[in-house]
């Protein structure tokens, strides 16, 4: 019987936790607070950023919240950034993407203070994930580590195949499962004979972005699928990168859409916040 792997309640297990934690360092005289930067007003992005800011309210951690038009200059946004990294009250920084196009993404993630960039995006933060480094690990591929031990998966010398390359999914997953020991094969748009590679997979992480284009002929007998695709169908329904109905009954566990990866993200960033204080060094500060 397939075992499913329920995000929703490990998230806000671990928020629970996380409250706990920043319950105590309050304790010693300890804040955390995430600065939250939006430029524009898409609408998905807006959801996003009132989720995270609730999370924040709901573990204790201070927000604050940059809400700028859509007119925003590159080098307002730059300055508002730099004046963030020396403020000593901020521990996070985290500016909603995408951004508008006249602004360089690229430009303005690496001119966040890497001490303080809770989403994992800077250059610094994958280096040092890449070389086992402490630092902060992107929150998508972090909160499917996470399920994958709280549901005790054996992540040690298992054959994991990554789909996607991107640099917030594929790429540091792949990092993180290899530092879990795992051998890893990250399969992309141009890999050929996707099904035969799929089905090596004991752990098989799907972030191709087409919904349920995985179905059961790409899974092995009792593999662990994890879905990290959101998508609406025809009738307006949330579905995934994998044909959850078709897959499920062949696996061991599996993450359905919604309720698996994706109320993970938002929690791991929590964690990243909460983080901060080992990273920053704040204990060692107050001392
Ligand atoms: N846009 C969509 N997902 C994310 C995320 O995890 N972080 C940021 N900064 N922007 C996003």
């Amino acid at each position: 019987m397939a075992e499913i792997i329920d995000g929703k309640k490990v998230s806000t297990d671990l928020k629970l936790e996380l409250k706990e934690k920043v319950a105590e360092y309050g304790k010693q005289g300890i804040s955390i607070c995430l600065a939250v930067i939006q430029v524009g007003d898409d609408k998905a992005s807006s959801v996003y950023v009132r989720n995270k800011k609730k999370a924040c309210e709901f573990i204790g951690i201070k927000s604050l919240s940059y809400e700028l038009p859509e007119s925003t200059t590159e080098e307002e946004l730059l300055n508002l950034v730099k004046e963030l990294n020396e403020r000593d009250d901020v521990n996070g920084i985290l500016v909603q993407l995408p951004l508008p196009r006249h602004i360089d993404e690229n430009k303005v993630i690496k001119t966040i203070n890497p001490l303080k960039d809770v989403d994992g995006f800077h250059p610094a933060s994958v280096g040092a994930l890449s070389i086992g480094n402490k630092g902060f690990i992107s929150c998508t591929p972090y909160g499917i580590i996470e399920l994958l031990k709280r549901y005790n998966v054996e992540m040690d010398g298992k054959e994991c195949v990554v789909i996607g390359r991107s640099n917030i999914v594929g790429k540091p997953m792949s990092m993180l499962m290899l530092r879990e020991n795992a051998t890893v094969t990250v399969a992309h748009s141009h890999t050929k004979y996707l099904k035969e590679i799929c089905k090596r997979a004991d752990i098989l992480i799907v972030a191709i972005g087409k919904p349920k284009f995985i179905d059961a002929d790409y899974v092995k007998e009792g593999a662990v699928v994890i879905d990290v695709g959101i998508h609406r169908n025809d009738e307006n329904k949330l579905c995934g990168d994998v044909d959850f109905d078709s897959v499920m009954p062949h696996t061991s566990a599996i993450t359905p859409v919604p309720g698996g990866v994706g109320p993970m993200t938002i929690a791991m960033l929590m964690k990243n916040c909460v983080n901060a204080v080992e990273i920053q060094d704040i204990k060692g500060k107050t001392k």
